[in-house]
């Protein structure tokens, strides 16, 4: 199979807190993965982990096959930035940057143009006309399909979603969920979305819950 995205023996502890006790993961391209758990069980932690922002206390993370606790801070970086997409729980869209300027930041730490990118994504997100908007200007379902748009615009091979939903109502959350899934498919992309609301995640192609700190199918 087509692994995108390993994890094996990941372990986490704070202090005498212990969060991941033993967690194996493998998502393979194109794949949708749910991780389901209550408040507090380390949802946000294991992606943290799988995306190379923190290191895991035991246990390894591959990504494209490459070990990331054998690169380089800058390869790390660089390595993040081309194949992973990131939508955290809050939305850390910069206030002083409009919509169009946010979702191209990842691009331009990349050294690359992706107007025309954005502008396609973020049409597809039904935001055409707020492109020039800053966050300010936005509603907080409008913030959080900006920040789904720039963590497609870099065209990822895995998209990890931190309750992309937080703040919204039911019917909006379905709904952002629904356009991450989509337009992750439609580039090939896999996506590991964390939530604590089961019923966002019915057509996900596996459901995973952090019990104990370990994934339970
Ligand atoms: N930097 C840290 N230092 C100490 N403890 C931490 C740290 N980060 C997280 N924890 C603890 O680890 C546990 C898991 O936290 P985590 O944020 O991963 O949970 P979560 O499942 O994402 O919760 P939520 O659904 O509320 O977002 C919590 O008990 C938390 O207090
Ligand atoms: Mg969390």
């Amino acid at each position: 199979m087509n692994e995108v995205l390993s994890a094996s023996g990941l372990e986490k502890s704070y202090e005498d807190i212990r969060v991941l006790a033993g967690v194996d993961l493998a998502v393979v391209a194109g794949e949708t993965v749910a991780v389901l758990g209550p408040s507090g069980s380390g949802k946000s932690t294991l992606l943290a982990i799988l995306g190379g922002l923190e290191p895991p206390s035991a246990g390894s993370v591959r990504l494209d096959g490459i070990d990331l606790a054998t690169c380089s801070e800058p390869a790390l970086a660089s390595l993040r930035a081309r194949r992973l997409g990131f939508v955290f729980q809050e939305h850390h869209l910069l206030p002083q940057l409009t919509a169009l300027e946010n979702v191209c930041v990842p691009a331009m730490a990349a050294g690359e143009d992706a107007t025309a990118r954005a502008h396609e994504l973020l049409a597809a997100l039904e935001l055409g006309d707020r492109v020039d908007h800053f966050p300010a200007q936005l509603s907080g379902g409008e913030r959080q399909r900006v920040a789904v748009a720039r963590a497609l615009v870099m065209r990822p091979a895995v998209v990890l979603a931190d309750e992309p939903t937080g703040s919204l109502d039911p019917r909006r959350a379905a709904s952002v969920v629904a356009l991450i899934t989509a337009l992750a498919k439609a580039d090939g992309a896999a996506v590991v979305l964390v939530t604590h609301q089961a019923g966002l995640v019915d057509g996900f192609d596996r459901r995973l819950t952090l019990v104990d700190g370990r994934l339970q199918a």
